[in-house]
């Protein structure tokens, strides 16, 4: 079963959560999508929910579904969020912002009564690190605000690039919030706890891709169906 049927697995299981007259926050990435697909489905059917989409690109699929959508401005708190992410621990520690919509995501998930994370198997770790740590951080003096980011690693355990993330044509990505996302290939990080913190003290850091005591539970799609960890 390829990495794709997990991901509709734990996409199906997590709509099944959903009830009428619920306020969503709604996921970016291909397994978010999914999820997106079958919300969509049940709104056809007549669930009454109303969504906050964390990026453009989910707000423009979710359209296209037919998914009622607000804003945290108008709707600031929400039942619960669904989202992917490109690392899970078995403390429910993630990394996210693969897909570069970390800070919407955090700000979303964070005004939700609970956050439910879907995902492959292959997103589960023992130690958090593999993927790069996606870092969101203001343009004006990024240089400097790069330096600080690699010492305050450095005290954290971790050394590695820090890289500028790049667009399709080798531009500078830009997120949704007009920043740059500096992707710290650290290979382990061995207190993500210490160094979120530490990251988000950097004056010119936005935020960082680690969610620490956000996730409520998380669904991992597998070959036979879903486990779920943290429930
Ligand atoms: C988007 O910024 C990310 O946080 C995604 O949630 C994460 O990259 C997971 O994406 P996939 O579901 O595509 O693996």
């Amino acid at each position: 079963m390829s990495s794709n049927e997990q991901k509709k697995n734990a996409a199906l299981k997590a709509a099944g959560f959903i009830e009428n007259g619920m306020k969503l926050g709604l996921g970016t990435g291909s397994t978010a999508e999914y999820f997106v697909q079958a919300l969509g489905a049940r709104v056809a059917e007549g669930l009454d929910i109303v969504g906050v989409p964390t990026s453009e690109r989910t707000r423009a699929m979710a359209e296209t579904r037919g998914i009622p959508l607000t804003n945290l401005d108008e709707t600031p708190h929400l039942d619960i969020t669904v989202d992917g992410a490109d690392e899970l621990d078995s403390k429910l520690r993630l990394i996210k912002g693969g897909g570069g919509a970390l800070l919407r995501e955090k700000i979303v998930a964070t005004a939700s009564d609970r956050m439910i994370v879907i995902a492959d198997v292959s997103k589960v770790v023992g130690t958090l690190g593999a993927f790069p740590l996606p870092v969101e951080v203001i343009p004006f003096g990024s240089t400097a605000t790069v330096q600080k980011m690699a010492d305050v690693a450095k005290e954290h355990g971790c050394e590695g690039e820090i890289r500028l993330r790049a667009d399709e044509f080798g531009e500078p990505f830009f997120t949704d919030s007009e920043n740059f996302i500096f992707d710290c290939h650290f290979g382990s990080i061995p207190d993500p706890d210490g160094l979120a913190a530490a990251l988000n003290r950097i004056a010119g850091v936005v935020d960082n891709g680690l969610f620490i005591g956000i996730c409520s539970f998380a669904i991992v799609g597998t070959d036979k169906g879903t486990d779920i960890i943290g429930q």
